[in-house]
């Protein structure tokens, strides 16, 4: 298994495979369970670092590794010593000094778990770096659709939106593509990274009309529209985006019936999914933060070689 994970590349399909197959495991086991505990990872210390706002990605972190019996040291950068000026590499240290044995990273800059894990001794975790990465939202992604559709072999995803901005999109392309999906990139041009095409895995496909895609997809992934990152104006308004990009009534009937509709939240509703889609039964918003749980335990687990 490997040390850390900072990327979706870093999981080759027989190591992906790995963390589902575990993931599914620890659902049994806990399911059984009177307490909703295991003993595997009892006198290890994870420390869950967010330099950047999260709900979901923070909790369901928490919840793995209390779950799996580890300690667990949350430091949010507001309310810290960051607001003195102290840097990433002294806070890492200090947390290093209390004996972390993982890190969990949440943070603004690309590329900062990479950093991270040149520090500190113990596995880091990438929770989210800038416009990077999300590696544990993509094994979620892909262990929710194999939940619900069987498989993610030869799966026709679509992802669609603000895939500029958007580590979700980055590291689902990634890891659908080694686990054998077909994955289509869907958005505006002005959203879509320049060049995308030429640096994208084999078969990936970038559309831009979003109602030629719908039929012929198993599943459809909605992107937030991350105005927090956006200086300029990447689209005419609000309306016009959700009237060429958003996932209303209509175009969900407009899917093969099989197809389920995921959003990795927050969701902006009403603008890129409409709240009739979002709570639909065909949406899987609500279980894909309940599997976060188990395969942010998986990769714990894993990566910390817990005890049987
Ligand atoms: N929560 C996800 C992320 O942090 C997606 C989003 O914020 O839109 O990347
Ligand atoms: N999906 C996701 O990462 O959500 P949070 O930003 O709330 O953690």
């Amino acid at each position: 298994m490997i040390r850390h994970l900072l990327s979706a590349a870093d999981l080759d399909a027989g190591t992906a495979t790995e963390v589902l197959d575990t993931a599914a495991r620890m659902d049994e086991a806990i399911a059984d369970r009177e307490v909703k505990k295991l003993p595997t990872l009892r006198g290890r210390t994870v420390v869950n670092l967010f330099y950047e706002d999260s709900t979901r990605t923070r909790i369901s972190f928490e919840a793995a590794a209390k779950r799996l019996s580890a300690d667990v040291i949350n430091f949010s950068a507001k309310g810290s010593s960051v607001s003195k000026g102290e840097s990433l590499k002294d806070t890492a240290l200090t947390l290093q000094a209390m004996g972390a044995d993982a890190v969990v990273i949440r943070h603004p800059a690309s590329g900062a778990p990479y950093q991270l894990a040149g520090w500190v001794n113990g596995s880091v975790l990438n929770a989210g770096d800038g416009t990077h990465e999300h590696p544990t939202q993509a094994l979620l992604d892909a262990y929710t659709m194999r939940s619900r559709l069987g498989r993610v072999d030869g799966l026709s995803v679509a992802i669609v939106g603000d895939v500029l901005h958007s580590r979700v999109a980055r590291s689902n392309v990634l890891l659908l593509s080694a686990l054998g999906a077909k994955v289509t990139l869907v958005g505006p041009p002005t959203l879509l990274p320049l060049g995308i095409e030429d640096a994208l895995a084999s078969g990936t496909e970038v559309r831009y009309d979003l109602d030629e895609v719908l039929p012929g997809v198993d599943v459809v992934m909605m992107l937030r529209v991350q105005r927090e990152r956006m200086e300029d104006a990447y689209f005419p308004s609000a309306r016009e985006y959700t009237r060429r990009y958003g996932l209303d009534g209509a175009r969900l009937r407009a899917l093969p019936e099989h197809a389920i509709v995921m959003h990795p939240g927050p969701m902006n509703r009403g603008m890129e999914i409409s709240p009739e889609v979002a709570d639909s039964p065909r949406s899987t918003i609500v279980e894909q933060v309940a599997n976060g749980v188990s395969v942010r335990m998986a990769v714990l687990y894993l990566l910390l070689g817990g005890a049987k």
